[in-house]
């Protein structure tokens, strides 16, 4: 199958991003960087979470930030909602998409949701309830699809089952998130094969970590599968705080720039998201994974003179 023409791109960072940080970006700071990455022409953005402000402290001010962003028309503002609780605060706040997820492995969701994959699958259920008639799109995401910290493989039947249960639920799009960095491109290609023949008109998401460097030789592998959404995260910022070990999120400029250079088109414009990724640096302090952030485009060239000459 060749490459899509053009591809999505659903922005994470203030939420895959976020979620671990130590220390708490407060709201207007938030909404700042949310309203540059649509400046920069992101149109999918997954802004935060309605999960227990108990389990993630920096995502407590989700409403506000909602209520608080430029909303450009053709934008979609996702966030994610493991419960009806959730879903409920994300209708109040006129959330465009709600991401139902869960676990593929039964110890990650333990830690994460506090209980097993068969009563996450009755929220499931409940959640389609719960929005039948409200005007809000609804996704499915299955954390830990590639692999589980705890456990190793994650069967593909496990997750043919959870596909299922969205699919049967109504959900029409899924999410299959790498969310430590398990993936290899064989490892896509098949599963990617394998939920596409047994759910023909469910669009898949692939969402991958660069922890073990292979994230961007994965969404090659997705795109060869024919995948065109992926998420990524502003800098390469994110993880999961119940998953050992968890780092970041595949770098969306990073992945911006390798699909420019393929043809691909993203309607992102890489040098103001170059900006927003350096002021998220200065949010936090800290050097961030993304590399084209640093070395800029092939194309960004340096003064001859400038540059050192080795004499022996
Ligand atoms: N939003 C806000 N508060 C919520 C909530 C939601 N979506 N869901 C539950 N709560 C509150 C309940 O009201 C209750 O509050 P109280 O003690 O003041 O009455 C408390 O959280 C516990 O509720 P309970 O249903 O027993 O949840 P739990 O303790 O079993 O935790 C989750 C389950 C799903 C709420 C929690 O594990 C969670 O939020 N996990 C999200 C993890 C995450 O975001 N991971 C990163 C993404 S991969
Ligand atoms: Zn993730």
């Amino acid at each position: 199958m060749g490459s899509p023409a053009s591809v999505e791109i659903i922005e994470v960072g203030t939420r895959d991003g976020l979620q671990m940080e130590p220390v708490f970006v407060d709201t207007k700071t938030k909404i700042e960087l949310i309203n540059g990455l649509t400046g920069a022409g992101i149109r999918h953005i997954e802004a935060t979470s309605f999960v227990s402000p108990r389990a993630v402290p920096q995502l407590k001010d989700a409403a506000d930030v909602l209520a608080g962003i430029n909303r450009p028309a053709g934008s979609i503002f996702s966030v994610l909602t493991p419960n009806t609780k959730g879903v409920e605060r994300a209708i109040a706040a006129k959330a465009d998409e709600i991401i139902v997820f869960l676990s593929g492995s039964e110890s990650h969701n333990q830690k994460n949701l506090n209980r097993s994959i068969d009563r996450s699958l009755e929220d499931v259920s409940a959640i389609a309830q719960c929005v039948e008639g409200v005007e809000i799109q609804k996704k499915g995401a299955i954390a830990c699809s590639f692999g589980c910290p705890f456990e190793g493989d994650v069967e593909l039947d496990t997750l043919k089952r959870i596909a299922g249960h969205f699919h049967s639920a109504g959900f029409r799009s899924l999410t299959l998130g790498d969310t430590t960095g398990m993936a290899t491109p064989g490892l896509v290609e098949r599963t990617v094969s394998a939920l596409r023949d047994a759910f023909p008109e469910m669009r898949l998401t692939l969402h991958f970590h660069n922890t073990r460097g292979i994230g961007l030789v994965n969404v090659v592998a997705g795109l060869n599968a024919g995948v065109d959404s992926y998420e990524s995260s502003l800098g390469g910022l994110g993880g999961c705080p119940f998953a050992p070990g968890a780092s970041g999120n595949i770098c969306t400029e990073d992945l911006v720039y390798l699909l420019n250079e393929m043809g691909i088109d993203t309607g992102i414009d890489l040098g103001r998201l170059i900006d927003v990724a350096l002021r998220m640096e200065a949010v936090l302090g800290r050097s961030l994974p993304g590399q084209v952030m640093k070395a800029g485009p092939r194309s960004r060239l340096h003064e001859y003179e400038s540059a050192l000459r080795a004499t022996g």
